[in-house]
């Protein structure tokens, strides 16, 4: 059995649904944690699906994916522009990663603008609201190369 792929989620993600829904959108985390089981069935594969607002707990998770997951998929929040121990902690995987913002940060502010994290990421999906993080699985699929996903 090919071992699950981490979803992690940083600090303030737990508010979505009611945070800035005009950035954020109206989907909570519980919704796109059930649209996310949903489309791993399908795709034959298993998520673990996390949100911390605590830094070393997100280090401690992908710590953890080293040997207990197949890929991770993260959306860091605020520590994506801040955290070298996040940073650190994903060099230290070797495993596909995945990044996905809801909102497109290039649209934003400057200092969103830069995500320690994409150096590390195989790719990043950004500006596609909830469904960024369902495109993300799909990629992972590909990138681990074990579930059901093709290109027809
Ligand atoms: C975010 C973008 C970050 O800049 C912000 O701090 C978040 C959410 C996004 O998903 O668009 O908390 O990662």
């Amino acid at each position: 059995m090919t071992l699950p792929v981490y979803v992690l989620n940083g600090p303030n993600l737990n508010l979505i649904g009611s945070r800035e829904p005009e950035v954020y959108g109206r989907q909570t985390l519980s919704d796109i944690e059930k649209a996310l089981t949903q489309r791993a069935k399908k795709l034959g594969m298993e998520v673990v699906f996390r949100q911390s607002n605590h830094e070393g707990e997100l280090v401690d998770w992908v710590q953890e994916a080293r040997t207990k997951s197949s890929g991770v998929i993260i959306n860091a929040g605020a520590y994506s522009h801040t955290s070298i121990a996040l940073l650190d902690a994903f060099r230290a995987l070797d495993k596909p990663i995945v990044e996905v913002h809801l909102s497109n940060l290039h649209q934003r502010e400057r200092y969103r603008h830069h995500s320690y994290l994409s150096a590390v990421a195989k790719g990043v999906i950004m500006g596609f609201g909830s469904m960024g993080y369902v495109m993300a699985l799909d990629a992972m699929a590909t990138l681990i190369g074990t579930g059901k996903a093709t290109l027809q």
